[in-house]
């Protein structure tokens, strides 16, 4: 089995709620998202005709129990897909419709200090890394 290797894709802070911001890693482009300071890194590729996912409209579920009556949740933690509108949960990737067959492939994130990565072994092709930082680094 290869190891994962570590790639750092931003500065903590270079990632807003609502807006993911795309990397380019080892060939794919690869969606960052930031849920109230959790992040998510999914393929920014649909998994239905593979539209760029991230185009998408950051949206909320909209649940019904009964006629008439709407209850919003989750706001924020689903994208919809820019060419046909299917949803996606951005926390697990998986589809809102069709949950146990249809996702979009999912990253290991995490932030770490600058002092860590410093040390290595990760890859930062695009960031000077300072101590007094922190950063989001994808594992693929
Ligand atoms: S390409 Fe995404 S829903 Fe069709």
């Amino acid at each position: 089995m290869r190891n994962k290797q570590k790639h750092v894709v931003a500065r903590v802070g270079e990632v807003e709620p609502g807006k993911p911001i795309v990397r380019e890693i080892k060939g794919r482009q690869i969606g960052i998202f930031n849920l109230d300071g959790d992040y998510y890194a999914l393929l920014n590729r649909c998994p239905h005709q593979s539209a760029e996912l991230c185009k998408g409209r950051i949206t909320h579920l909209s649940q019904s129990k009964v006629p008439g009556e709407v209850e919003v949740s989750r706001v924020g933690e689903i994208i919809k897909c820019p060419w046909h509108g299917w949803e996606f949960d951005i926390r697990t990737g998986q589809s809102w419709c069709d949950p146990d067959s249809m996702y979009v492939r999912q990253f290991g994130i995490k932030v770490e200090p600058g002092e860590a990565l410093v040390k290595g072994p990760y890859v930062a092709e695009t960031y000077a890394v300072s101590v007094e930082d922190s950063y989001i680094v994808v594992e693929m």
